[in-house]
């Protein structure tokens, strides 16, 4: 059997001794816990397209492009140039700027409940924000999300993140009893417990499509009836599309289910590869952060940062977003590319696998202890975690092909279909 390790460490030598460096000044030598995987991750040095290059000039067909942030490909031209232009006008104001109210100008018509934004840095404080918002308009205190869902690091979030969800995810967070958490896409155990909890229930946070916590899309009925209870009981019905934004549409995918969130929350995409959360929702729950005229007692505190809705992510959200406005073509080429890979990898890996994901996004389980489906975290966690980690490293090391090992997979418009065939040979040969 190949020896990936040893075929690794001799490819990525300057990595090997740029990570020592790495590990002095770093904790576990990273600033994201996700990013480090054995023997020691490669160091990028430049991207461009499909493709990431580290140190020693090894080249990688990226499916991780930027944690799924990247749809139109590293370094897309028309982005690059609209940067180029504001960075000679300049990349931080601290003040308001046209480049904000041009992206959110897009956003609000894009996505029917955005009637009024807020922006910050990372998906993470949007999150924050939302919960927080969620519990001054309730004037409630309990926050429900999915087991295994993932909203970021927030103190207020950070609750059965990982299998089998008992666990503390972390010491320092406090009052986790304030969250409770639901099962993916079972409707009548989530209500059981919701019903427990509904008079002191602020709001429920979830995605369309679990993406941390395994690449699984709800079930349209599922997401129906928490926002149903949602609203039967004055709680908020908070929607996190963070992942799921203008990722299979020029917009939200919750308008195509037919939902009526009171919060959404966006990332990644919309910030077309530069820092940004984005907290938007309907203008009576958004108004209530308004400081004006209002105690203290009575508002919620939303927003604030230093680089909020700074000029340059402003600038690269509003060309990711005017391109894809302009090339809604770029959606059902990657959504093909996507079934494409997810038939493929079923077909080749011959019942050993269950790939989850939708559209552009899969996720390839190697299944175990006779898991036959994959609807919630739980299921997903179950299976050979181990493997999927093997075979990514192996697509790493001998194919140069980069997933985050374990991670779902991204295509972007940079990427074609010979890529993706690539990227199934190179899985033919994994054992
Ligand atoms: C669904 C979801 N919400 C929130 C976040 C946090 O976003 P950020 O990493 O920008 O803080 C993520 C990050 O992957 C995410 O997947």
């Amino acid at each position: 059997m190949t020896d990936y390790i040893s075929e690794y460490k001799k490819k990525t030598k300057g990595s090997a001794k740029l990570f020592v460096k790495s590990l002095k000044l770093h904790v576990n030598g990273v600033s994201h816990n996700i990013r480090f995987y054995e023997p020691y991750p490669f160091v990028v040095k430049k991207s461009s397209g499909k493709n990431l290059f580290d140190v020693d000039d090894n080249k990688y067909t990226d499916y991780w492009m930027g944690h799924w942030s990247l749809i139109l490909g590293h370094g897309p031209k028309k982005i690059k140039e609209s940067l180029k232009k504001q960075i000679e006008k300049s990349w931080m104001y601290g003040t308001v700027n046209e480049q904000t109210i041009l992206l959110s100008e897009l956003i609000a018509k894009a996505v029917p409940v955005a009637e009024k934004i807020r922006y910050v840095t990372s998906g993470t404080e949007a999150t924050m924000y939302a919960v927080r918002l969620a519990r001054s308009v309730t004037r409630k205190k309990i926050i429900a999300k999915i087991d295994g869902g993932w909203h970021g690091y927030t103190s207020d979030l950070l609750k059965s993140v990982n299998w089998p969800f008992t666990e503390s995810e972390s010491s320092g967070v406090v009052n986790e009893e304030q969250i409770v958490s639901i099962p993916y896409n079972d409707l009548e155990k989530s209500l059981l417990i919701l019903e427990k909890h509904s008079k002191d229930l602020a709001g429920v946070i979830i995605e369309p499509v679990l993406g941390g916590g395994g690449c699984i899309p709800a079930d349209v009925d599922y997401l129906k009836g928490i926002q149903e209870f949602c609203h039967k009981n004055n709680s908020l019905f908070i929607l996190d599309e963070i992942v799921t934004g203008f990722r299979f549409r020029y917009g939200c995918i919750y308008p195509t289910m037919k939902l009526d969130p009171d919060i959404v929350t966006l990332g990644k995409i919309v910030g077309g590869g530069m820092a940004i959360g984005v907290m938007c929702g309907k203008k009576e729950i958004m108004e209530h952060s308004n400081t004006k005229g209002k105690k203290k007692s009575e508002r919620s505190y939303v927003g604030g940062g230093t680089f909020s809705a700074n000029p340059t992510s402003m600038t690269s959200g509003f060309a990711t977003l005017s391109v894809l406005k302009n090339n809604k073509s770029v959606y059902s080429k990657i959504d093909d590319l996507g079934q494409y890979a997810r038939k493929e990898l079923n077909k080749i890996f011959d019942g050993q696998v269950i790939v989850t994901g939708k559209g552009s996004l899969f996720m390839t389980h190697f299944v175990k202890d006779g898991i036959s489906q994959i609807r919630n975290s739980a299921d997903a966690a179950k299976c050979d975690i181990d493997r999927l980690q093997k075979y990514h490293f192996k697509l790493i090391s001998h194919d140069g092909i980069f997933f985050l090992p374990g991670k779902l997979g991204a295509i972007s418009d940079a990427h074609s279909k010979e890529d993706v065939k690539k990227m199934i040979t190179a899985s033919e040969n994994f054992s």
